[in-house]
């Protein structure tokens, strides 16, 4: 019996000299960024952390989906980035977990009040404009002059041309939802959309793929959050950004840890990570051009000013109400997307 235990015991002994050593234990992360930016948080996190990192990269809404359907059994500890609506609902549903980081004080007056709002359930990690960005050799073949308003934009010249995401999906077309109802009002912000819809060739599922369509040269014009069509230009395509003359609405992108999470203390050390200036000033380094929540953080110089921007005072409380969330996404369903199929 001594003898077989002994032997068991060199036996794992040699085994672990020979293993990579085992992390200290995992992550599940909702990430709700550009997949470029969700993969260099994975890459740096566990570098710099013994944990290893599941990550799954999906649109804002989906993931606030993804919450709800496992609200019983969550899998998933935190969720990153994404428009800070859908986290607001996520906070409302009773879906994420109160948590007050001791970065707190270190961040922008617009994430601590995000933050407040949520009672401390979310936190905004970024923030960014809604605008719209276009190819400009299409227009040019085309002999288009560039949209410079939303009102321009249901011009019927600009048939074919643009491309939007899908609100139920996409946190930034919920954001154009929501901008153009506080600039409008409700009634008048539906029949927009739907003299918009004439012009639109695609309801994408993902906020920022219209405008990575419109670099690809496979549609002139696609309304995305300002940093995302920066990004085309900072990748070499002939993409300009325009900031509506109008005025428009912005995110505070945002981060929560999931009620009922199964790595808690894990999700904590990931999220003052993520909050952290170093951290947050590496966005860049995956052209990723939003305004960081850490008044430390260095601030790209790609990144629109909100300063430079017209902005509407976005009620992220309102919009960021279930039921609010909710009856616009049922509307828009039965008022326009049912119209796009
Ligand atoms: O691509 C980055 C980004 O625009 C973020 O700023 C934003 O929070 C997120 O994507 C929204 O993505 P989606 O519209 O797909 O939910």
């Amino acid at each position: 019996m001594r003898t077989k235990l002994l032997v068991t015991t060199i036996l794992f002994g040699a085994m672990a000299a020979v293993l990579p050593a085992r992390a200290a234990g995992t992550l599940n992360l909702v990430c709700a960024a550009d997949v470029k930016w969700c993969e260099l948080m994975e890459r740096e996190f566990e570098a710099s952390h013994d944990i290893d990192v599941n990550m799954v990269r999906m649109s804002s809404g989906e993931a606030y989906a993804r919450l709800r359907a496992e609200a019983r059994n969550p899998k998933t500890d935190v969720w990153w980035a994404g428009t800070g609506d859908p986290h607001l609902q996520a906070a409302d549903d009773n879906l994420t977990l109160e948590y007050k980081s001791p970065m707190l004080d270190q961040l922008q007056p617009w994430a601590q009040r995000q933050a407040e709002v949520s009672g401390y359930k979310t936190v905004g990690v970024y923030s960014g404009a809604l605008g719209w960005g276009y190819n400009t050799q299409i227009l040019e073949k085309k002999g288009l002059a560039a949209p410079a308003c939303w009102k321009d934009l249901t011009d019927a010249k600009y048939k074919g041309e643009i491309q939007i995401a899908n609100p139920n999906s996409s946190g930034t077309a919920y954001t154009a939802l929501a901008t153009l109802v506080q600039l409008m009002g409700e009634d008048e912000a539906f029949a927009y959309q739907k003299a918009l819809n004439a012009n639109v060739t695609q309801y994408t599922k993902s906020g920022s793929a219209p405008v990575k369509a419109a670099a690809r040269g496979e549609t002139g014009i696609g309304i995305v959050f300002m940093h995302d069509a920066v990004a085309m230009t900072k990748q070499g395509f002939p993409v300009k950004t325009v900031a509506p003359c109008e005025g428009t609405g912005f995110e505070v992108g945002s981060m929560s840890i999931v009620k009922g999470a199964k790595n808690l203390e894990n999700a904590k050390v990931f999220y003052d990570w993520a909050l952290s200036p170093e951290v947050q000033s590496k966005a860049a380094e995956a052209d990723s051009f939003q305004l960081p929540s850490n008044k430390g953080a260095t601030v790209p110089p790609e990144a629109p000013r909100l300063d430079d921007i017209k902005l509407i005072d976005y009620d992220f409380a309102k919009y960021g109400n279930a039921e609010t969330r909710k009856a616009l996404l049922e509307r828009w369903d039965r008022e326009i997307g049912a119209a796009a199929n």
